[in-house]
């Protein structure tokens, strides 16, 4: 597969030579880079054939290759406003044909992945196996996502952040309710509840609820994601607390017996 390069010349081609669009693209191509390696990782602890983990590498280079398209077009990340990127990426595959020598079926599922990766839930209308390739993209993204969050954005004074990233929410001191105890009830927040920056960070980590592999799991805790980011949330008693919900429940995903969650 030379989907390696092709994705280098696409993403080139999509270049600024003004700072502010070129940094949002660059945190994609970063981003791209990562999740690639994030998806290996989880694949080769899970697959056994060779041809298995290469799929799974492939998802994770190329899933959000809409959002290139999709800034050129709209110069925003914010799907609600512009376009599907997950959708748009699938149709950019489909387009180039750069899977030309693969089966239909192996094509089937990268085309799938990539389309899915940032559907609010899984489809039930895919293969089992195509299932596992999504599951498996949904968790590698996240991983990426917190590193981007807590070593780059959060770290950097509010002017030097690229700017399509935080989706324009305002930055209070406040969180919602609501958020709160999405996250204190183990499930996911939604996007249409958050009303502020710090919403935005607990909607995001109640994506751990969302995690499918162990090893996933095993890289968020490795990482230290749950402290870097409660730390850059307001010092209250029920935000410290959430710090050991997450963390037990980590510990139990760590501990079950299977690889990937029913
Ligand atoms: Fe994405």
């Amino acid at each position: 597969m030379q989907y390696k390069t092709w994705f280098s010349s696409y993403v080139r081609s999509f270049y600024y030579t003004n700072e502010k669009d070129q940094k949002n693209i660059e945190l994609k191509e970063i981003h791209s880079g990562n999740v690639y390696k994030n998806m290996t990782d989880i694949a080769q602890g899970f697959f056994s054939s060779e041809d298995e983990v290469n799929t799974a590498s492939a998802v994770g280079l190329l899933h959000d290759v809409g959002r290139f398209p999709q800034y050129a077009k709209y110069k925003t990340f914010k799907d609600a406003v512009s376009v599907n990127h997950g959708a748009l990426g699938a149709e950019v595959l489909a387009q180039e044909g750069i899977f030309k020598e693969l089966s239909p079926a192996l094509k089937d599922i990268i085309l799938n992945a990539v389309k899915y990766h940032n559907a609010y839930k899984l489809p039930s209308v895919l293969t089992p196996k195509t299932l596992v390739y999504l599951k498996m993209i949904r968790d590698a993204d996240k991983l990426d996502i917190w590193r981007v969050f807590t070593e780059e954005i959060f770290m950097q004074n509010k002017t030097e952040r690229p700017s399509a990233v935080m989706l324009g929410f305002p930055v209070t001191d406040d969180y919602s309710e609501k958020i709160l105890k999405a996250v204190y009830s183990k499930q996911l927040a939604k996007l249409a509840d958050v009303k502020c920056e710090n919403d935005f960070k607990l909607l995001q980590l109640t994506w751990i609820f969302d995690l499918n592999f162990k090893r996933s799991f095993s890289l968020l805790v490795e990482r230290n994601y749950i402290d870097k980011m409660v730390d850059t949330l307001p010092d209250t008693l029920e935000i410290n607390g959430l710090r050991q919900v997450l963390k037990d429940y980590c510990s139990l995903q760590i501990n079950r017996d299977s690889g990937i969650s029913e």
